[in-house]
């Protein structure tokens, strides 16, 4: 018997391709790999990677780079670049980095079986085309190992928007969605294996419209509905959305459907309507705010949260304090905060530019608010019963961590809880990145 041959992925960028790279290495585990966690005992090595930051490209280049040695030592070893910024750059990496042996983009990856073997030819291969059918349903099926009690599931991907500022519609193609039986079906698998609360993920999730049993195309409200009905499952989130395709099902739905957690992440991207429009966003700072007002009064106590882009092509001082006053009206849980960076390709690369002092100060300021809100929404936590699902051990003998409803980590003492195991919990104390409970009896 020859020993199993070990992959090491690495894996950047957002929960899409954490979900991704378990696929890979499920469907590499066909070809007889299992996967390793160095680099530097791997057979092959497989970057994962997001495109969505500056420099994307470059930084994979020098990573790369850093492989030369060990393929120096090692001349069998297979080096595969995934991810967005294969899909981007497609041949190109071979031709810079020839020490890459496997280029494959993110709509490609049930055909990773087949270009590893060709590698093992000591040919290259390459597939970044956008096939019509379901990757996930050409990767072999999950095995039957246990897991963790919360997973990714990809339910729609790629987008159709073209946010002037966003690689994602390049490098992620157009919108697509899952049929709801086969989701239903990776739902099931996963609680069979111990999952209890599942993550829908798309680039555009709430614009999903897969189809469905009877035929016609079902919203990600119908979807999260039929999820509600798997026994076992116990928590449905879902990220990320457009504000435009909040539809009033799916408004509802937070506050009707029990198991679906009270937190939303919605993106905004400015308070300005200016920069909104040259964001090419299609929504206004208002029609934002309207749609908030009613998910909370549909869920009054949802946790919100948001992604802000600080120093767009244009901004002036005067479209970013409109910015800080959305900020101030909605008050955030939580909120991802950047500072633009051209993407080449994109409409807003070729603009001009706002200084890069300008746009640090700002995405400071900025920072400083989102956080002051974020502190208060937890701190008021203390004295509310929440619910938390437990995920690991603590640092402390007898400690357990997991996740509230609101997505706060929470950690209890002599919890006498398990792994998986949902819970009552007082909580008593907010510390810097988490909360303390106590378990209600
Ligand atoms: N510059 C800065 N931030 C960006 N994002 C996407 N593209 C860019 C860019 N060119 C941010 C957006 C998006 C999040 C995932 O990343 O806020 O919602
Ligand atoms: Fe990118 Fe999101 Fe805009 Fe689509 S909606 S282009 S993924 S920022």
């Amino acid at each position: 018997m020859t020993a199993p041959k070990k992959l090491f992925i690495k894996t950047y960028g957002c929960q899409m391709n954490v979900y991704d790279s378990e696929r890979m290495a499920e469907a590499l585990g066909g070809q007889g790999y299992v996967e390793t966690k160095t680099a530097d005992d791997a057979d092959m090595i497989l970057l994962n990677t997001c495109h969505i930051r500056e420099k994307a490209a470059e930084k994979v280049y020098s990573e790369l780079g850093r492989f030369k040695g060990l393929k120096a030592e090692k001349p069998d070893l297979k080096i595969g670049v995934a991810g967005c910024v294969a899909q981007a750059e497609g041949e190109e990496i071979m031709r810079r980095q020839p020490l890459v042996d496997l280029v494959v983009g993110p709509q490609s990856y049930h055909r990773l079986p087949e270009l590893e073997a060709k590698t093992r030819t000591g040919e290259k291969a390459l597939d970044t085309d956008f096939p019509e059918e379901d990757k996930f349903e050409k990767l072999k099926s999950r095995p039957k190992a246990k897991r963790g009690p919360t997973a990714f599931l990809t339910v729609q991907e790629g987008c159709d928007k073209f946010c002037a500022f966003c690689v994602v519609p390049y490098t992620r193609g157009a919108e697509v969605s899952r049929p709801v039986d086969r989701i239903l079906t990776e739902a099931r698998d996963l609680v069979e294996r111990g999952v209890r609360e599942i993550t829908l993920l798309g680039q555009n999730v709430n614009a999903y419209h897969g189809a469905g049993a009877d035929g016609s195309d079902w919203s990600l409200a119908q979807l999260i509905w039929a999820l509600d009905k798997v026994d076992g499952l116990e928590r449905i989130r879902f990220t990320t959305s457009h504000p435009n395709d909040m539809t009033d099902d799916l408004i509802e739905a937070h506050g009707a459907c029990a198991k679906l957690m009270p937190y939303l992440h919605l993106p905004v991207q400015s308070g300005s309507d200016k920069i909104l429009k040259r964001m090419n966003r299609s929504h206004t700072a208002e029609s934002y705010l309207r749609v908030i007002e009613r998910i909370r009064a549909a869920r009054p106590d949802i946790l919100l949260s948001g992604d802000f882009i600080v120093g767009f092509p244009e901004e002036t001082e005067a479209d970013f304090q409109a910015t800080l006053d959305l900020v101030e009206e909605v008050n955030y849980g939580y909120a991802y905060s950047f500072k633009y960076s051209t993407r080449p390709g994109t409409p807003a690369a070729e603009r001009a530019q706002v200084d890069e002092a300008e746009s640090s100060e700002r995405l400071q300021r900025l920072q400083a608010l989102i956080t002051r809100q974020q502190r208060a929404i937890q701190d008021a936590m203390v004295g509310r019963d929440v619910s938390v699902l437990f995920e690991k051990p603590g640092r402390i003998d007898g400690q357990m961590v997991g996740k509230s409803d609101y997505l706060h980590s929470v950690h209890v003492r002599d919890a006498g809880k398990e792994i998986g195991e949902i819970a009552r919990v007082r909580i008593v104390e907010s510390v810097t990145n988490s909360l303390a409970g106590v378990i209600l009896k």
